[in-house]
């Protein structure tokens, strides 16, 4: 077992699911933890995450120094690098610029965290804070021009530490190295499997929930189709599903989610027609973060008004299913990470929420809630479609919404999505959405000038949305879906492609 000590990345819970990954079972305990509970947990090494802070402040989070006693291999990551190097009497200072990105680094691959892994690599980086002068008894393992001590080791005493993030997809070999780190200086056999975890998941809601009844919010998406068939498996018709259509959905995607629900798995699905009320609320609201609240508490509140109207006719509602994932909840902000957006399903939860929260996904990355959709037998169709955000085209219309913005972006979307589709293209791109800037600029259709709005086109790569890339669409596919846009979509007049990777942006725009 590897344990991972959590200086409050945003990337620890990416750290567990490679180890996981490596088939190799691993938990995650604040960096405070101490040298007993270790003991007691019996790892065969230790990892130290990646952090926000700064080792040289004066409060900078620190582990116990006799985690270096007890003879466990370790590996720092980033953070947890700059701590051993300063823990060993390296300086670490900060860098004149921040360093984001891929990195081609120079690797010394008789390392053994480095064994296998080509000479010349691409890394990500992601920090501020650098190793300026090597700690004694350490070597450096990696470096490139802009960070001299991007990896270094001391084998005598099995430590390592890496300033680059071998977790995430876009360092290239970033999977070997942990497997080199758990496998290799670790000596973990390969023995975790994730195969029956929708079977625990069942039978645990099973136990907990016993003859009590849950609601489900579902929304069509992944996430929450997986969360509503899971708990359906294990509680069957004392689930009820509420679909909410707050109008801020993608074209003909309320009928699509009643037929499947409703015919495919004969589930209890109601349909909550909530158009005109959420519009209402969100009238004259611009702040995004205002806007993922407001949609939060009232979806909360027509789930409240569905459990007291469902009373005579179901019986009491003691649950409340959510398809939360982790993402959600880690970008939503855990006691060390910082908040980027609060996700309605999570930071945006009313505190009076009337429910108990049954979130049988929280710990699950998308591509892990697929792999437990499959298992569940959901259609394959299903089980890929493309992530959605639960404030859905809210957060697409940039600025205030109205009906005719709405309109707009949800054709555009719906010819984007058709034509990614006819190129054959919607396995190879993770999302793929249009979004309304809310700009207008000056063009010219037929003699006539014009004065209308842009639409930008999103495409990213990714795996589980933590970090992305710009997805590479051909440019005659890009041709084709501007030509339609500007055809077929009144009140647009130019289109734009987004072509930046997350960090330093986020998938949505808003
Ligand atoms: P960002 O924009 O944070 O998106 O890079 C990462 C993933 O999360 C989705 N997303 C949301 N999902 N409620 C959700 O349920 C939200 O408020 C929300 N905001 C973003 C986004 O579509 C992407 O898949």
């Amino acid at each position: 077992m590897i344990l991972i000590l959590d200086f409050g990345a945003q990337y620890s819970q990416l750290i567990a699911r490679r180890v996981r990954e490596a088939k190799v079972y691993c938990e995650i305990v604040p960096y405070s933890i101490s040298i007993e509970k270790i003991k007691e947990k019996n790892p065969s090494g230790l990892i130290l995450s990646g952090g926000p802070a700064s080792v040289y402040e004066e409060n900078a989070p620190k582990a116990l120094p006799e985690i270096f006693e007890l003879g466990l291999p370790i590996l720092g990551i980033c953070y947890g690098g700059q701590f051993i190097a300063q823990t060993f009497g390296g300086k670490v200072t900060r860098a004149s610029s921040r360093e984001y990105g891929r990195i081609e680094l120079d690797m010394n691959s008789d390392s053994k965290l480095f064994t296998g892994i080509d000479k010349s690599t691409k890394c990500w980086m992601s920090h501020t804070d650098y190793i300026e002068q090597l700690p004694e008894g350490f070597e450096v393992t990696a470096s490139s021009d802009t960070c001299p001590v991007a990896a270094m080791e001391n084998t005598e005493r099995n430590i390592y530490a890496v300033q680059f993030h071998p977790e995430v997809e876009h360092t290239e070999r970033g999977r070997e190295v942990l497997n080199n780190f758990v496998h290799g200086v670790c000596g973990e056999e390969s023995s975790w499997d994730m195969g029956n975890y929708a079977e625990e998941q069942i039978k645990a809601i099973k136990d907990l929930v016993g003859d009590k009844k849950a609601l489900c919010a579902l929304s069509g998406g992944v996430d929450s189709s997986v969360a509503a068939v899971l708990v359906h498996k294990a509680i069957g018709k004392n689930l009820v599903c509420v679909f909410v259509d707050h109008g801020l959905l993608r074209k003909d995607e309320g009928d699509q989610v009643e037929h499947v629900f409703r015919d495919e798995f004969d589930m209890n699905l109601i349909r909550v027609n909530a158009q005109d009320r959420f519009l209402g609320k969100l009238e004259g609201v611009s702040d995004p973060e205002k806007k993922r609240k407001i949609i939060g508490e009232e979806f909360i509140r027509v789930f409240e008004e569905e459990k007291n109207r469902l009373k005579e006719e179901f019986g009491h509602i003691d649950y409340l299913v959510q398809g939360t994932i982790y993402p959600d909840v880690i970008e939503s902000g855990t006691d060390t990470a910082a908040v980027i957006k609060s996700h309605h399903n999570v930071g945006g939860l009313p505190e009076d929420v009337d429910f108990e929260l049954l979130e049988p996904l929280r710990q699950l990355f998308k591509d892990e809630v697929r792999q437990v959709g499959r298992e569940l037998g959901i259609s394959n169709e299903l089980v890929e479609r493309q992530p959605f955000p639960g404030p859905g085209l809210a957060i697409r219309v940039l600025g205030e919404i109205t009906p005719d913005k709405l309109e707009i972006v949800r054709e555009a979307d719906f010819v984007f999505r058709d034509e990614i589709k006819k190129a054959g293209l919607q396995n190879q791109i993770w999302q793929y959405f249009a979004c309304l800037p809310n700009i207008r600029s000056v063009g010219v259709m037929g003699d006539e000038r014009t004065y209308s709005h842009t639409i930008a086109l999103r495409a990213v790569t990714s795996t589980d949305g933590m970090t992305s890339d710009w997805a590479r669409i051909p440019h005659e596919v890009l041709e084709k879906i501007s030509n339609r846009i500007v055809n077929e979509v009144d009140h647009v007049n130019r289109i734009v492609y987004d072509i930046t990777s997350k960090p330093p942006s986020t998938i949505e725009w808003e």
